[in-house]
């Protein structure tokens, strides 16, 4: 039951340990087995997943528009927002396709051009972030496409948008959006292969292994879920901490500023989100023993450079939390904390990069003794300006 905490002292971590089963349901439908057009059964695990398909109803009705747009335009806010840097990197890769991703807050007041030939995508998990909604009118007022990915079936959003594909993670009562993050990855991973596909843009092998990965995050999440204990023990390590800053990068960039926003939002830490390779422009300069700095470190993109980032904050006496890749060597001999997720594609990486630091976040919280499920000054969604 969705709007019981069940055996979870809070709704935070209820939704967290959901998330293998939203993401079936999210998949659910949409990802079937293509030879004999059947879905895809997620208990049918491992079964069969040579041959998937990938098919979105706003995808097949919307084919012409999509494949003339010249450009998307993201706009969404808070962990929305972070999605939607995901999103671009997403689409630019598998569709070929400029992606720009705006604050819909700044959007709506913006001199922005859109173009009638743009699709205009809003991300949001409520349906109903006021700013969200206001940008949303005025792309629909230059008639751009109005694409949404929402999570709340029937809200504002869900209703002016011409088209959109719902998250399907359930009602998230937690005000620290966790199942729905990484539902709204699981489905722009989908939209972005299912209109490569369409375009032309992915290799039908790119677009099997990609596809193949996903349907296995399910189960890697849980391998993650189950370090719960000891990243509760690391948590406590790090409460009386006072900043934070958190390092990633590509894929893994945005799940360095989600990180940091669940840490700042229950947990009451200053914490920042940097590109790794930014930090030598600003953030080094407050290095040093009390400022924990979390690494974003799976085997990808920049690794060796992620490494080498690393060295620099140890020879400031800074302290080390890495997520890494099961079987890491490298890392582990360098650094004072980590902890390991399975191995996946890059593309896919923010899918199980970000379960850790949303435990993190929570455990600190609650061992620093704060109202996790509704923190001070914020809303669960944000209907004003
Ligand atoms: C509020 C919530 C956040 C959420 C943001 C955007 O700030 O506390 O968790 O990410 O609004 O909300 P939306 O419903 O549009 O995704």
């Amino acid at each position: 039951n969705m709007l019981s905490k069940d055996n979870f002292d809070h709704f935070m971590l209820k939704e967290i340990f959901d998330q293998p089963n939203v993401l079936r349901d999210c998949m659910r439908g949409r990802i079937i087995n293509a030879p004999y057009s059947r879905p895809w059964s997620p208990q049918q695990k491992g079964k069969n997943t040579d041959s998937l398909s990938v098919i979105l109803s706003a995808v097949t009705l919307h084919r012409r528009e999509l494949l003339r747009a010249r450009r998307i335009i993201i706009l969404s806010c808070g962990t929305s927002w972070h999605a939607g840097l995901i999103g671009k990197q997403l689409i630019e890769h598998f569709c070929k396709l400029p992606v720009e991703v705006a604050y819909a807050s700044e959007f709506r007041y913006s001199d922005s051009v859109i173009e009638p030939d743009d699709v205009v995508m809003a991300i949001s998990q409520s349906g109903e972030t006021a700013d969200t909604m206001a940008a949303m009118e005025m792309a629909k007022k230059r008639n751009a496409l109005v694409f949404g990915i929402v999570n709340a079936v029937g809200s504002g959003i869900s209703r002016i948008s011409d088209t959109g594909v719902y998250i399907h993670v359930g009602p998230e009562i937690g005000v620290a959006s966790t199942k729905a993050f990484t539902g709204q990855v699981t489905v722009l991973v989908m939209l972005a292969l299912a209109l490569g596909m369409a375009k032309g843009t992915v290799s039908q092998e790119e677009y099997n292994t990609v596809l193949h990965e996903l349907v296995m995050i399910p189960d890697k999440i849980q391998k993650v879920l189950e370090q719960n204990d000891k990243i509760k023990d690391i948590a406590k390590k790090y409460i009386h901490s006072k900043n934070f800053l958190y390092l990633g990068r590509g894929y893994n960039y945005p799940v360095a500023l989600e990180g940091a926003l669940k840490l700042k939002e229950i947990s009451y830490i200053h914490a920042e989100g940097y590109p790794a390779a930014e930090m030598k422009h600003g953030p080094i300069a407050l290095i040093d023993s009390e400022m924990p700095v979390v690494f974003l470190a799976t085997h990808h993109q920049l690794y060796q450079k992620i490494v080498s980032n690393m060295q620099e904050v140890i020879s400031r006496n800074g302290k080390i939390l890495a997520i890494v890749t099961e079987g890491d060597e490298q890392v582990k001999a360098m650094v004072d904390e980590t902890i390991e997720v399975p191995p996946t594609i890059a593309c896919l990486a923010p899918l199980l990069s970000v379960i850790p630091l949303q435990l993190l976040s929570y455990h600190v919280a609650v061992a620093k003794g704060l109202n996790v499920d509704q923190p001070r000054n914020l809303a669960k969604s944000v209907t004003v300006e």
